[in-house]
């Protein structure tokens, strides 16, 4: 019999790996999966409860909040402060930053970018939805935290995962050496090692973007969209469209399978959608770890200065291969690119 390892004791195991092994960053990734298996306790009874529905707030950005997202929040952020290592949290929820200023997080020493919910459209519809995090280390040793401690680039980032709350629930996440996926065993209430050293293929076949947005999006992305529907039996083409709209989701899918996650710029948002903070970063350390890559068609998003908590980014990531061959498309002139067979 296959010995079962949780994902408290694999944190523990791994403690040694970390740059500085006192215990503190494993407490924290401890404290985030107390609280994502309460979020997904709410989660999985979302239609069985008076819990669904717009709340009637409205978040930083101006989109509808539903329950759940508000919820959510509340458990993560509620956990990262009673767990004493985590001085700020910065939340897609809240316009600012949250400072953590209780005693026992006097000397906490790690910053917290999270998205509580993401796809949180699809909870009425019982789709999959996750929760992203990020992972800094202060810079400073003590003292008030100042906005750069916050504002780091991605390639800073010491720890970063996602929760899916989908057909299973798993937990992913990586410290810089390789991604692990944990399954939540209901049963037992743990999430336990089922998807060891993740690894995304080189090459895919599964393309994810919101289609119903062709017309608003740059020439080199609708070009790319048409190559991928070219029937090329050599190339495996045309590919499969699979666009899940929990971008957690699509990511985790193209993670296991292979493929690329496009949320480019578009004509209504000139500079993407989606967040650099607690989106894109996240999920490009993983998807990197994991052997994949992650670009804004021209940067490594991982090398993005962030200026401001709540930026946008567009995003191309996956399969390395697939996501150079958008770069290439981005990148060239439209006629260049077809006549180049890009
Ligand atoms: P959130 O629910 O946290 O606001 O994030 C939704 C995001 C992302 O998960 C998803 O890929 C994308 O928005 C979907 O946007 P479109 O509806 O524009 O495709
Ligand atoms: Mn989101
Ligand atoms: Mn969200």
């Amino acid at each position: 019999m296959t010995k079962t390892i949780t994902l408290g004791q694999f944190i523990i195991e791994k403690q040694s790996d970390f740059p500085y092994a006192k215990g503190e960053l494993s407490r924290l990734l401890r404290d985030i999966g107390i609280a994502a298996k309460i979020v997904n306790r709410e989660v999985n009874k979302a239609g069985l409860v008076d819990i669904l529905g717009d709340n009637g707030t409205t978040n930083v950005q101006g989109e509808g909040q539903k329950k759940l997202d508000v919820y959510a929040d509340e458990q993560f952020i509620s956990a990262l402060r009673s767990g004493g290592e985590c001085c700020v949290v910065a939340s897609e929820e809240h316009d600012e930053c949250i400072f953590i200023n209780s005693r026992i997080s006097q000397h906490a020493k790690y910053i917290v970018c999270i998205d509580p919910l993401d796809g949180s459209s699809n909870i009425d519809v019982n789709v999959s939805v996750g929760t992203i995090f990020s992972i800094y280390r202060r810079i400073a040793n003590e003292g008030p935290v100042k906005p750069e401690e916050i504002l780091q680039k991605g390639i800073h980032q010491v720890a970063a995962g996602y929760v899916v709350y989908g057909s299973s629930t798993m937990l992913v996440y990586t410290t810089g050496k390789g991604v692990n996926g944990f399954t939540l065993d209901p049963s037992i209430g743990e999430f336990c090692l089922s998807h060891p050293n993740m690894q995304i293929p080189r090459d895919g076949t599964i393309y994810s973007i919101n289609e119903g947005n062709y017309i608003k999006f740059p020439q080199g992305v609708k070009d790319y969209i048409k190559y991928c529907q070219v029937e090329d039996s050599a190339g495996n083409r045309p590919y499969t469209s699979r666009y899940i709209g929990s971008m957690v989701a699509d990511v985790h899918r193209n993670l296991i399978k292979g493929g690329v996650f496009l949320y480019p710029t578009t004509s209504s948002h000139p500079r993407g959608k989606l967040r650099l903070m607690y989106e894109c970063n996240p999920l490009a350390f993983i998807v990197e770890q994991a052997g994949g890559k992650a670009t804004d068609g021209h940067r490594r998003i991982l090398d993005i200065q962030p200026e401001e908590l709540h930026q946008r980014t567009p995003v191309f990531m996956g399969s390395t291969e697939m996501v150079e061959k958008v770069e290439r498309f981005v990148q060239l002139p439209a006629e260049e690119a077809f006549a180049a067979g890009y």
